[in-house]
Protein backbone atom coordinates (compact mmCIF):
# COMPACT_ATOMS: atom_id res chain seq x y z
CA UNK A 1 0.00 0.00 0.00
CA UNK A 2 1.23 3.02 -1.18
CA UNK A 3 0.33 6.82 0.50
CA UNK A 4 0.58 9.78 -2.08
CA UNK A 5 1.19 12.92 0.21
CA UNK A 6 -0.01 16.02 -1.68
CA UNK A 7 2.21 18.70 0.27
CA UNK A 8 3.77 22.16 -0.12
CA UNK A 9 7.76 22.07 0.17
CA UNK A 10 10.99 24.17 -0.97
CA UNK A 11 12.89 22.53 -4.45
CA UNK A 12 15.64 24.18 -5.71
CA UNK A 13 14.18 23.81 -9.25
CA UNK A 14 16.64 27.19 -10.43
CA UNK A 15 19.67 25.06 -9.17
CA UNK A 16 22.24 25.03 -6.86
CA UNK A 17 22.57 28.46 -4.92
CA UNK A 18 19.55 29.71 -6.35
CA UNK A 19 16.17 31.02 -4.56
CA UNK A 20 14.31 27.85 -3.96
CA UNK A 21 10.50 27.88 -5.01
CA UNK A 22 7.57 26.07 -2.98
CA UNK A 23 6.42 23.47 -5.04
CA UNK A 24 3.71 21.06 -4.96
CA UNK A 25 4.67 17.57 -4.61
CA UNK A 26 4.23 13.62 -3.68
CA UNK A 27 7.73 14.14 -2.41
CA UNK A 28 9.17 15.62 0.67
CA UNK A 29 11.83 18.39 0.66
CA UNK A 30 15.43 16.86 -0.82
CA UNK A 31 13.86 14.17 -2.95
CA UNK A 32 13.24 14.25 -6.77
CA UNK A 33 10.29 16.59 -7.38
CA UNK A 34 8.30 14.21 -9.59
CA UNK A 35 8.31 10.30 -8.01
CA UNK A 36 8.82 7.42 -9.99
CA UNK A 37 6.52 4.68 -9.34
CA UNK A 38 7.22 1.48 -10.83
CA UNK A 39 4.85 -1.56 -11.24
CA UNK A 40 4.47 -5.00 -13.29
CA UNK A 41 1.86 -5.31 -15.53
CA UNK A 42 -1.37 -7.16 -14.03
CA UNK A 43 -0.17 -5.70 -10.69
CA UNK A 44 -2.89 -4.39 -8.82
CA UNK A 45 -2.03 -0.70 -7.45
CA UNK A 46 -3.23 0.56 -4.38
CA UNK A 47 -2.53 4.45 -3.64
CA UNK A 48 -3.98 6.08 -1.08
CA UNK A 49 -4.07 10.15 -1.51
CA UNK A 50 -3.18 12.03 1.80
CA UNK A 51 -4.40 15.69 0.91
CA UNK A 52 -2.18 18.17 2.96
CA UNK A 53 -2.65 21.01 0.33
CA UNK A 54 -4.85 23.89 1.40
CA UNK A 55 -7.46 23.31 -2.09
CA UNK A 56 -9.32 19.94 -3.19
CA UNK A 57 -7.22 17.38 -5.41
CA UNK A 58 -7.75 14.35 -7.17
CA UNK A 59 -5.37 12.01 -8.78
CA UNK A 60 -5.71 10.98 -12.55
CA UNK A 61 -3.80 8.01 -13.84
CA UNK A 62 -3.42 9.63 -17.26
CA UNK A 63 -3.51 7.00 -19.86
CA UNK A 64 -4.24 3.95 -17.51
CA UNK A 65 -6.72 2.19 -19.10
CA UNK A 66 -9.00 2.17 -15.13
CA UNK A 67 -12.13 0.97 -14.02
CA UNK A 68 -13.60 4.66 -14.41
CA UNK A 69 -14.54 4.88 -10.66
CA UNK A 70 -10.87 5.04 -9.91
CA UNK A 71 -10.06 7.79 -13.10
CA UNK A 72 -9.97 10.63 -10.63
CA UNK A 73 -12.24 13.65 -12.02
CA UNK A 74 -13.82 14.96 -8.98
CA UNK A 75 -17.68 15.36 -9.46
CA UNK A 76 -17.64 13.05 -12.38
CA UNK A 77 -16.21 9.63 -11.33
CA UNK A 78 -15.33 10.99 -6.94
CA UNK A 79 -15.96 13.29 -4.65
CA UNK A 80 -13.06 15.72 -4.89
CA UNK A 81 -10.52 15.08 -1.60
CA UNK A 82 -10.87 18.12 0.35
CA UNK A 83 -7.94 19.28 2.61
CA UNK A 84 -7.24 16.94 5.30
CA UNK A 85 -9.26 13.97 3.60
CA UNK A 86 -7.90 10.80 1.95
CA UNK A 87 -8.88 8.87 -1.06
CA UNK A 88 -8.26 5.26 -1.84
CA UNK A 89 -7.37 4.29 -5.25
CA UNK A 90 -7.05 0.70 -6.33
CA UNK A 91 -6.84 -0.30 -10.21
CA UNK A 92 -5.26 -3.04 -11.82
CA UNK A 93 -2.72 -2.10 -14.37
CA UNK A 94 -3.68 -4.10 -17.63
CA UNK A 95 -1.09 -2.72 -20.17
CA UNK A 96 3.01 -1.97 -19.80
CA UNK A 97 4.50 1.12 -20.27
CA UNK A 98 5.22 4.81 -19.47
CA UNK A 99 2.23 6.84 -17.88
CA UNK A 100 1.87 9.72 -15.19
CA UNK A 101 -0.55 10.58 -12.86
CA UNK A 102 -1.90 14.26 -12.08
CA UNK A 103 -4.88 16.53 -10.29
CA UNK A 104 -7.59 16.84 -12.06
CA UNK A 105 -8.80 20.30 -10.95
CA UNK A 106 -7.68 23.80 -11.57
CA UNK A 107 -4.73 21.63 -12.92
CA UNK A 108 -2.78 24.43 -14.83
CA UNK A 109 -2.18 25.76 -11.03
CA UNK A 110 -1.53 22.27 -9.51
CA UNK A 111 0.27 20.54 -12.19
CA UNK A 112 2.12 24.10 -13.21
CA UNK A 113 3.57 24.18 -9.01
CA UNK A 114 4.83 20.35 -9.38
CA UNK A 115 2.02 17.77 -8.59
CA UNK A 116 2.31 14.78 -10.93
CA UNK A 117 4.25 11.78 -11.04
CA UNK A 118 5.56 9.18 -13.29
CA UNK A 119 4.11 5.26 -13.52
CA UNK A 120 6.35 2.85 -15.34
CA UNK A 121 4.74 -0.20 -16.03
CA UNK A 122 7.24 -3.26 -16.52
CA UNK A 123 6.86 -5.94 -18.40
CA UNK A 124 6.73 -5.20 -22.40
CA UNK A 125 10.15 -6.30 -23.09
CA UNK A 126 13.13 -8.85 -21.87
CA UNK A 127 14.55 -8.21 -19.28
CA UNK A 128 18.17 -7.44 -21.03
CA UNK A 129 16.11 -4.83 -24.08
CA UNK A 130 18.19 -2.52 -22.76
CA UNK A 131 21.27 -1.13 -21.01
CA UNK A 132 19.75 1.69 -18.28
CA UNK A 133 16.22 2.91 -18.22
CA UNK A 134 16.01 6.57 -18.28
CA UNK A 135 12.82 8.91 -17.03
CA UNK A 136 13.09 12.13 -19.26
CA UNK A 137 10.21 14.46 -17.20
CA UNK A 138 10.17 17.47 -19.72
CA UNK A 139 8.45 20.27 -18.12
CA UNK A 140 8.93 24.25 -17.89
CA UNK A 141 8.10 26.60 -14.85
CA UNK A 142 6.51 29.61 -14.61
CA UNK A 143 9.35 31.43 -12.32
CA UNK A 144 10.13 34.84 -11.37
CA UNK A 145 14.04 35.06 -11.07
CA UNK A 146 13.46 34.92 -6.55
CA UNK A 147 11.94 31.91 -7.19
CA UNK A 148 8.32 32.26 -6.76
CA UNK A 149 5.49 31.29 -9.24
CA UNK A 150 4.16 33.83 -11.70
CA UNK A 151 0.63 33.39 -12.62
CA UNK A 152 -0.38 30.43 -13.92
CA UNK A 153 -2.84 31.69 -16.54
CA UNK A 154 -2.91 34.80 -18.64
CA UNK A 155 -5.76 35.91 -20.66
CA UNK A 156 -3.35 36.40 -23.90
CA UNK A 157 -2.38 32.72 -23.23
CA UNK A 158 -5.63 31.10 -22.47
CA UNK A 159 -6.86 32.55 -25.36
CA UNK A 160 -4.57 31.29 -28.07
CA UNK A 161 -1.22 28.80 -27.21
CA UNK A 162 -1.04 28.99 -23.83
CA UNK A 163 1.03 30.42 -20.95
CA UNK A 164 4.53 29.30 -21.53
CA UNK A 165 7.04 28.72 -18.52
CA UNK A 166 9.59 30.95 -17.69
CA UNK A 167 12.32 28.20 -17.16
CA UNK A 168 13.09 25.21 -19.33
CA UNK A 169 13.51 21.80 -16.86
CA UNK A 170 13.72 18.78 -16.89
CA UNK A 171 13.01 16.19 -13.83
CA UNK A 172 12.24 18.47 -11.68
CA UNK A 173 15.03 20.87 -12.42
CA UNK A 174 16.04 23.98 -14.74
CA UNK A 175 17.99 23.04 -17.83
CA UNK A 176 18.59 19.86 -19.07
CA UNK A 177 18.85 16.34 -17.89
CA UNK A 178 22.54 15.04 -17.55
CA UNK A 179 23.29 11.39 -17.28
CA UNK A 180 26.15 8.83 -17.41
CA UNK A 181 25.43 5.84 -20.09
CA UNK A 182 27.61 2.53 -20.85
CA UNK A 183 29.80 3.11 -23.72
CA UNK A 184 27.98 1.43 -26.84
CA UNK A 185 24.91 0.37 -24.86
CA UNK A 186 21.48 0.14 -25.36
CA UNK A 187 19.53 3.03 -23.80
CA UNK A 188 15.77 3.22 -23.29
CA UNK A 189 14.62 6.64 -22.26
CA UNK A 190 11.02 7.38 -21.55
CA UNK A 191 10.15 10.80 -22.56
CA UNK A 192 6.91 12.39 -21.36
CA UNK A 193 5.60 15.92 -21.79
CA UNK A 194 4.40 17.01 -18.35
CA UNK A 195 3.89 20.84 -19.57
CA UNK A 196 1.14 22.32 -19.26
CA UNK A 197 1.74 24.44 -22.69
CA UNK A 198 4.65 23.58 -24.88
CA UNK A 199 4.65 21.18 -27.72
CA UNK A 200 7.95 19.87 -27.97
CA UNK A 201 9.48 18.07 -30.93
CA UNK A 202 12.25 15.57 -30.12
CA UNK A 203 14.98 14.13 -32.08
CA UNK A 204 18.37 12.54 -31.67
CA UNK A 205 21.90 14.08 -32.33
CA UNK A 206 24.84 11.83 -31.78
CA UNK A 207 23.71 8.36 -32.00
CA UNK A 208 20.99 5.63 -33.81
CA UNK A 209 17.97 6.06 -32.02
CA UNK A 210 14.64 4.21 -32.83
CA UNK A 211 10.94 5.11 -31.76
CA UNK A 212 9.88 1.72 -29.69
CA UNK A 213 6.44 3.22 -27.89
CA UNK A 214 3.97 5.94 -28.25
CA UNK A 215 1.77 6.75 -24.90
CA UNK A 216 2.93 3.12 -23.37
CA UNK A 217 2.25 1.58 -26.32
CA UNK A 218 4.68 -0.58 -28.57
CA UNK A 219 5.11 1.16 -31.97
CA UNK A 220 7.46 -0.34 -34.99
CA UNK A 221 10.35 0.02 -33.53
CA UNK A 222 10.47 3.54 -35.98
CA UNK A 223 14.15 4.67 -37.17
CA UNK A 224 14.57 8.13 -36.28
CA UNK A 225 16.69 8.88 -39.49
CA UNK A 226 14.63 8.60 -42.83
CA UNK A 227 11.24 10.06 -43.09
CA UNK A 228 10.80 10.42 -39.98
CA UNK A 229 13.53 12.23 -37.48
CA UNK A 230 12.14 13.13 -34.94
CA UNK A 231 8.36 12.87 -32.93
CA UNK A 232 6.15 15.59 -31.57
CA UNK A 233 4.85 15.67 -27.89
CA UNK A 234 2.15 17.73 -26.66
CA UNK A 235 1.10 18.31 -23.14
CA UNK A 236 0.55 14.61 -21.62
CA UNK A 237 2.05 12.59 -24.63
CA UNK A 238 5.31 10.40 -23.91
CA UNK A 239 7.31 8.32 -26.81
CA UNK A 240 9.96 6.16 -25.28
CA UNK A 241 13.19 5.97 -27.83
CA UNK A 242 15.71 3.13 -27.27
CA UNK A 243 19.11 5.05 -28.27
CA UNK A 244 22.49 3.58 -28.80
CA UNK A 245 25.50 5.42 -26.57
CA UNK A 246 28.70 6.78 -27.95
CA UNK A 247 30.86 3.47 -28.56
CA UNK A 248 34.10 6.17 -27.10
CA UNK A 249 33.70 7.54 -23.34
CA UNK A 250 33.10 10.98 -23.13
CA UNK A 251 31.42 11.19 -26.56
CA UNK A 252 27.55 12.58 -25.70
CA UNK A 253 24.59 11.71 -27.48
CA UNK A 254 21.83 14.62 -27.38
CA UNK A 255 18.12 14.57 -27.19
CA UNK A 256 16.98 17.96 -28.61
CA UNK A 257 13.82 19.46 -28.76
CA UNK A 258 13.99 21.53 -32.17
CA UNK A 259 9.94 22.58 -32.05
CA UNK A 260 11.32 26.17 -30.58
CA UNK A 261 12.97 28.94 -32.52
CA UNK A 262 16.33 27.88 -31.61
CA UNK A 263 16.62 23.70 -30.72
CA UNK A 264 16.94 22.89 -27.06
CA UNK A 265 19.09 20.36 -25.27
CA UNK A 266 16.60 18.14 -23.29
CA UNK A 267 18.87 15.74 -22.13
CA UNK A 268 22.99 14.86 -22.37
CA UNK A 269 23.86 11.23 -21.80
CA UNK A 270 27.83 11.05 -21.95
CA UNK A 271 29.66 7.75 -22.62
CA UNK A 272 30.91 6.33 -19.59
CA UNK A 273 32.15 3.47 -17.10
CA UNK A 274 31.99 -0.32 -18.46
CA UNK A 275 31.43 -0.52 -22.28
CA UNK A 276 28.55 -2.75 -23.01
CA UNK A 277 28.73 -5.52 -25.36
CA UNK A 278 26.01 -4.99 -28.09
CA UNK A 279 26.08 -5.85 -31.89
CA UNK A 280 24.73 -3.59 -34.38
CA UNK A 281 22.01 -1.09 -33.66
CA UNK A 282 18.67 -3.54 -34.43
CA UNK A 283 15.83 -2.78 -31.42
CA UNK A 284 13.51 -5.49 -31.47
CA UNK A 285 9.90 -4.82 -31.08
CA UNK A 286 8.29 -4.19 -27.63
CA UNK A 287 5.77 -7.21 -26.89
CA UNK A 288 2.25 -6.62 -28.73
CA UNK A 289 -0.09 -4.35 -27.39
CA UNK A 290 -2.89 -5.78 -25.27
CA UNK A 291 -5.14 -3.06 -25.72
CA UNK A 292 -8.55 -4.43 -27.69
CA UNK A 293 -8.13 -3.54 -31.86
CA UNK A 294 -10.80 -2.23 -34.02
CA UNK A 295 -10.32 -5.51 -36.96
CA UNK A 296 -12.29 -2.77 -39.69
CA UNK A 297 -12.58 1.46 -38.06
CA UNK A 298 -14.28 2.32 -41.72
CA UNK A 299 -17.23 -0.14 -40.43
CA UNK A 300 -17.17 1.22 -36.89
CA UNK A 301 -19.32 3.74 -35.91
CA UNK A 302 -18.36 7.11 -36.80
CA UNK A 303 -19.04 10.54 -34.41
CA UNK A 304 -17.56 13.84 -35.33
CA UNK A 305 -16.47 16.32 -33.14
CA UNK A 306 -15.13 19.54 -33.57
CA UNK A 307 -12.61 21.75 -31.56
CA UNK A 308 -12.93 25.49 -31.35
CA UNK A 309 -13.77 28.94 -29.52
CA UNK A 310 -16.45 29.30 -27.37
CA UNK A 311 -19.59 31.81 -28.32
CA UNK A 312 -19.42 33.51 -25.38
CA UNK A 313 -21.13 34.01 -22.24
CA UNK A 314 -20.28 33.31 -18.80
CA UNK A 315 -21.32 33.28 -15.37
CA UNK A 316 -19.28 36.34 -14.91
CA UNK A 317 -21.38 38.24 -16.70
CA UNK A 318 -24.65 37.31 -14.59
CA UNK A 319 -23.06 38.30 -11.82
CA UNK A 320 -22.69 41.75 -9.85
CA UNK A 321 -18.94 42.79 -10.32
CA UNK A 322 -17.13 42.02 -7.20
CA UNK A 323 -19.39 40.03 -5.75
CA UNK A 324 -17.62 38.48 -3.09
CA UNK A 325 -20.04 35.06 -2.85
CA UNK A 326 -20.05 34.63 -6.29
CA UNK A 327 -15.99 34.85 -6.20
CA UNK A 328 -15.71 31.81 -3.80
CA UNK A 329 -18.53 29.97 -5.54
CA UNK A 330 -16.44 30.17 -8.98
CA UNK A 331 -13.02 29.15 -7.06
CA UNK A 332 -14.69 26.46 -5.04
CA UNK A 333 -15.77 24.93 -8.61
CA UNK A 334 -12.57 24.70 -10.22
CA UNK A 335 -13.84 26.47 -13.32
CA UNK A 336 -12.98 30.03 -14.61
CA UNK A 337 -15.22 32.93 -15.26
CA UNK A 338 -15.21 32.70 -18.31
CA UNK A 339 -15.27 30.58 -21.15
CA UNK A 340 -12.98 30.71 -24.53
CA UNK A 341 -13.23 27.06 -25.98
CA UNK A 342 -15.49 24.58 -26.59
CA UNK A 343 -16.29 21.13 -28.60
CA UNK A 344 -19.27 20.88 -30.93
CA UNK A 345 -20.31 24.60 -29.72
CA UNK A 346 -20.72 23.22 -26.08
CA UNK A 347 -18.19 24.77 -23.32
CA UNK A 348 -17.19 22.68 -20.45
CA UNK A 349 -19.73 24.93 -17.97
CA UNK A 350 -20.09 27.19 -15.07
CA UNK A 351 -22.19 26.47 -12.07
CA UNK A 352 -21.58 24.75 -8.89
CA UNK A 353 -19.72 21.79 -10.02
CA UNK A 354 -22.14 19.31 -8.45
CA UNK A 355 -24.32 19.88 -11.28
CA UNK A 356 -22.71 18.53 -14.29
CA UNK A 357 -23.66 19.01 -18.00
CA UNK A 358 -24.80 16.61 -19.73
CA UNK A 359 -22.57 14.47 -21.44
CA UNK A 360 -21.01 15.36 -24.86
CA UNK A 361 -22.44 11.81 -26.81
CA UNK A 362 -23.74 8.59 -25.65
CA UNK A 363 -21.72 4.97 -26.51
CA UNK A 364 -22.69 1.83 -26.23
CA UNK A 365 -20.38 -0.36 -24.19
CA UNK A 366 -18.32 -2.99 -26.43
CA UNK A 367 -18.92 -1.60 -29.11
CA UNK A 368 -16.29 0.02 -31.88
CA UNK A 369 -16.19 3.64 -33.06
CA UNK A 370 -14.36 5.43 -35.13
CA UNK A 371 -13.79 9.07 -33.64
CA UNK A 372 -13.37 12.15 -36.13
CA UNK A 373 -11.77 15.10 -34.27
CA UNK A 374 -11.93 18.61 -36.00
CA UNK A 375 -9.97 21.63 -35.34
CA UNK A 376 -11.64 24.38 -36.51
CA UNK A 377 -8.91 27.05 -34.94
CA UNK A 378 -5.42 28.48 -35.57
CA UNK A 379 -4.12 26.74 -32.77
CA UNK A 380 -2.69 23.00 -32.56
CA UNK A 381 -4.75 20.84 -29.48
CA UNK A 382 -3.35 18.01 -28.06
CA UNK A 383 -6.89 15.74 -27.56
CA UNK A 384 -7.18 13.55 -24.68
CA UNK A 385 -9.84 10.84 -24.11
CA UNK A 386 -9.82 9.18 -20.85
CA UNK A 387 -10.21 5.53 -19.82
CA UNK A 388 -9.18 4.59 -23.47
CA UNK A 389 -6.00 3.73 -25.74
CA UNK A 390 -7.22 4.37 -29.53
CA UNK A 391 -5.78 3.93 -32.49
CA UNK A 392 -4.73 6.64 -34.53
CA UNK A 393 -6.23 6.09 -38.37
CA UNK A 394 -5.20 9.25 -40.34
CA UNK A 395 -4.22 12.73 -40.05
CA UNK A 396 -5.06 15.46 -42.71
CA UNK A 397 -2.41 17.89 -41.86
CA UNK A 398 0.64 15.85 -40.77
CA UNK A 399 2.51 12.22 -41.91
CA UNK A 400 1.25 10.12 -38.62
CA UNK A 401 1.97 6.40 -38.96
CA UNK A 402 -0.83 4.13 -37.51
CA UNK A 403 -0.30 4.15 -33.72
CA UNK A 404 -1.86 3.53 -30.37
CA UNK A 405 -2.27 6.92 -28.50
CA UNK A 406 -4.20 8.40 -25.67
CA UNK A 407 -3.20 12.08 -26.91
CA UNK A 408 -3.04 13.33 -30.61
CA UNK A 409 -2.16 16.63 -32.05
CA UNK A 410 -4.53 17.87 -33.76
CA UNK A 411 -2.88 20.46 -36.11
CA UNK A 412 -4.45 23.96 -37.15
CA UNK A 413 -7.93 23.18 -39.19
CA UNK A 414 -6.98 19.52 -39.07
CA UNK A 415 -8.91 16.49 -39.52
CA UNK A 416 -8.08 13.17 -37.05
CA UNK A 417 -9.46 9.90 -37.09
CA UNK A 418 -9.05 7.77 -34.42
CA UNK A 419 -10.27 4.16 -33.16
CA UNK A 420 -11.08 2.78 -30.39
CA UNK A 421 -13.57 -0.33 -28.50
CA UNK A 422 -15.81 1.45 -25.76
CA UNK A 423 -15.11 0.84 -21.93
CA UNK A 424 -18.14 1.84 -19.52
CA UNK A 425 -17.87 4.68 -17.71
CA UNK A 426 -18.24 8.22 -17.83
CA UNK A 427 -14.87 9.71 -19.60
CA UNK A 428 -13.48 12.92 -20.17
CA UNK A 429 -12.33 13.88 -23.64
CA UNK A 430 -10.36 17.48 -23.49
CA UNK A 431 -7.79 19.06 -24.70
CA UNK A 432 -4.46 19.19 -22.62
CA UNK A 433 -2.82 22.35 -23.14
CA UNK A 434 -4.34 23.16 -19.37
CA UNK A 435 -5.47 26.48 -19.76
CA UNK A 436 -7.74 25.25 -22.81
CA UNK A 437 -9.67 22.75 -20.90
CA UNK A 438 -9.74 25.22 -17.71
CA UNK A 439 -11.64 27.47 -20.27
CA UNK A 440 -14.11 25.17 -21.92
CA UNK A 441 -12.74 23.24 -24.21
CA UNK A 442 -13.88 20.15 -22.18
CA UNK A 443 -16.57 17.54 -22.54
CA UNK A 444 -17.28 13.91 -21.36
CA UNK A 445 -18.57 10.54 -22.80
CA UNK A 446 -21.19 8.36 -21.32
CA UNK A 447 -20.73 4.63 -22.45
CA UNK A 448 -23.50 2.47 -20.93
CU1 LIG B 1 -4.14 13.89 -18.37
CU2 LIG B 1 -8.12 14.65 -18.20
O1 LIG B 1 -6.15 14.29 -18.36
CU1 LIG C 1 -6.08 23.10 -26.86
Amino acid sequence: MLTLTARERPAAILGPGRPESRVWSFTEAGQPLFPVLRARVGDRLRATLDNRLPVHTSIHWHGVRVPNGMDGVPYLTQPPVRPGETFAYDLALPDPGTYFLHPHCDESGQAGRGLMAVLVVEGDAPADYADADLVVAIKDWRLAAEGGFLPFETREGAGRAGTFGTVRGVNGTAGPMRAAVPPGGDVRLRLLNLDGTRIVQVGVEGGAAALIATDGQPLGPLPLDGDVDSWRLGPAMRADLLVRAPARPGEILRVVDYGSAEPWTIAELTASGAPAARGAFAPAPLYASRVPRVADPAAAERRTFRFGASSGGSLADAIPPGDPLARVLLDSLCVRDTSLWAINAKSWPHGPGAVLPPPLDSLEAGRPYLFEWINLTPHPHPIHLHGHTFEVISASRQALPRHLADTVILNPRERVEVAFVAAPGDWMLHCHILEHLEYGMMGYLRVA
